[in-house]
């Protein structure tokens, strides 16, 4: 116990230096990169800054009818939701904000009620048809873009989307009720921070503060007092919420909702933040045929692939390192060198079949029932992990509980991309940047003659170094953590 106390402390007074040796590390990193890139010679027409990213620029790489999804404006409520519930609710919204109790009413009601739009226009839905689960913050910019990139996907109207929300926001809720090209449902995360803003999960006033002493916390009865995670930090809501909503949503979504109840296909994760390639769900029933054929190991596709540029500097990257090196979000900037190489795109599109790794095939990740029965047998595995990230939770499931490991299949060019510059809690003016955005389009419009490709290379990489049992990243220890997420565990 003291030494752990020793190390605090060393930890404390070392921060300038690790910051130091950070911001140098990052520099060379940086610099190295770039040199790496320039030597390439294959960037001129993805990696360089002479892109035109102005919202006229943006809006004329986007078809006149979706426009209307990126431009905000009030709405009429006799749209689709003419007389029901969520309509009233709506009208209710747009008068004069919510108080909390009746958001609290709402979000209940939209669970309960389950309402399925469009499902008159695009009939039911069939077992193997794709559905797209998108967990949603409150970054309705991105948002925009996200169901711009959706709307042209092609096939995109047999598919189902659930738009999973953990902030209640009447103007999110009136964007994707316009939403007219495919069936769409909304769930609620019930425990939110911004539902219990003074209590669990959200912020008691009674939690113990970050930074305490164990001993203090112990003389002062803070409600956690006991629970300190693996580095003697206490507990922060804001940094639970993600994987508590991760793990809420897929257990949702796989044992909950009436309109999936007999659904057998496969159901993909993105975020508000994500952007998709308009052959997206051709790849991914390209890919769940080549499984079927030539990799029945295989129990999970993903649609991303981070090339090492960017992985350095990726939002998740960033937040670990706030929450380890306890400095602040400024201080680690996230200077984002996004590299997708036309060239990955071809006719015969390359993948890869691979041991699942959480940094790397955790963006546009797919997988069916069957994968998940298997999940959420370890459930264990997944709540009581020190690790607030969900993704090095499922990466925990896979290494210590599961018979047969996660084995992904990889696509090489990839179909989904992160336009989110900043994480989910830096609210700087630079987040609504449009320049990623511009980027996206550009690379993709270079590709655009190798989408939709008609076959599928394979290649097997196996994992240049043992995977060893890691020691997980924090923020996880609160006993309270393990037992809400146990209990939104349905088997
Ligand atoms: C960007 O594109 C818009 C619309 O296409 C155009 O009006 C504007 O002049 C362009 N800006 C630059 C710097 O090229
Ligand atoms: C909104 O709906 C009302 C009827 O409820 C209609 O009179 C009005 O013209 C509509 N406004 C717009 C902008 O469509
Ligand atoms: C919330 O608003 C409703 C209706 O406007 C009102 O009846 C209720 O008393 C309010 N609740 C609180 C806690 O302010
Ligand atoms: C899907 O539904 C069809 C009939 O609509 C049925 O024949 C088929 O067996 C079902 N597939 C699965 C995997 O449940
Ligand atoms: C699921 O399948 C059962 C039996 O085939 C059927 O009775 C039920 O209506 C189906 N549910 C949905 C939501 O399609
Ligand atoms: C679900 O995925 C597994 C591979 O994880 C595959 O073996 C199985 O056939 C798939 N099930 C359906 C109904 O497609």
């Amino acid at each position: 116990m003291s030494g752990g106390r020793a190390l605090l402390g060393g930890r404390r007074r070392g921060s300038n230096v690790w910051l130091r040796s950070i911001i140098v590390a990052f520099v060379v990193l940086f610099v190295w990169l770039q040199l790496m890139f320039a030597s390439l010679g294959d960037t001129s027409d993805a990696g360089g800054g002479d892109y035109n990213d102005s919202m006229a620029a943006i809006l004329s790489m986007v078809p006149s009818v979706l426009h209307k999804f990126l431009t905000p404006r009030p709405r009429n409520s006799t749209g689709a939701l003419n007389g029901s519930a969520a309509a009233l609710a709506a009208m209710a919204a747009l008068r004069g904000g919510l108080n909390l109790s009746e958001i609290k009413r709402n979000i209940a009601q939209y669970n309960y009620q389950q309402t399925v739009y469009n499902e008159d226009i695009f009939g039911p839905l069939q077992n193997d048809s794709v559905v797209i689960v998108i967990q949603i913050h409150d970054r309705i910019t991105y948002l925009r873009h996200l169901i711009v990139s959706l709307a042209q996907a092609r096939d995109i109207s047999t598919a189902l989307i659930v738009f999973s929300h953990d902030y209640y926001d009447e103007e999110i809720n009136s964007l994707v009720q316009s939403i007219d090209f495919c069936k769409v449902i909304q769930i609620f995360y019930p425990y939110s921070i911004q539902t219990h803003p003074h209590e669990y999960p959200g912020e008691d006033p009674n939690d113990c503060p970050r930074d305490i002493q164990r001993e203090e916390a112990l003389v002062r009865k803070c409600n956690n007092a006991l629970y300190p995670d693996l580095y003697g930090h206490y507990r922060e809501a804001k940094f639970t919420q993600t994987k508590h909503h991760w793990w809420w949503k897929a257990n949702r979504v796989f044992n909950q909702l009436d309109v999936t109840h007999n659904h057998s296909g496969l159901v993909v994760f993105l975020e508000e933040d994500h952007y998709v390639a308009e052959d997206f769900i051709h790849v991914l029933k390209l890919m769940e045929r080549t499984c079927q054929t030539s990799c029945r190991h295989c129990n999970i596709l993903s649609l991303g692939t981070y090339l090492k540029t960017y992985n350095y500097y990726g939002k998740k990257e960033v937040m670990r390192a706030m929450k380890q090196q306890n400095v602040a979000a400024g201080q680690v900037q996230p200077s984002w060198s996004f590299q997708v190489l036309p060239s990955l795109y071809q006719h015969t599109q390359k993948v890869e079949v691979t041991p699942w790794m959480s940094s790397k095939h955790n963006m546009g990740m797919a997988f069916n029932r069957t994968t998940w029965m298997k999940i959420v047998g370890c459930a264990d595995y997944f709540c009581k992990y020190d690790d607030y990230n969900w993704d090095w939770s499922l990466q925990q499931v896979s290494q210590n509980c599961l018979k047969q490991k996660l084995h992904a299949m990889v696509v090489r060019g990839p179909r989904v991309f992160h336009i989110g510059e900043c994480g989910v809690h830096h609210k700087k003016k630079n987040c609504e940047s449009t320049a990623v955005i511009s980027k996206v389009q550009k690379v993709l419009k270079v590709a655009k003659r190798h989408l939709y490709p008609d076959y599928l290379t394979q290649t097997y990489v196996t994992p240049m170094k043992k995977t060893k049992l890691r020691k997980g990243n924090g923020g996880w220890g609160d006993r309270r953590d393990h037992m809400l997420c146990m209990g939104m565990t349905l088997r």
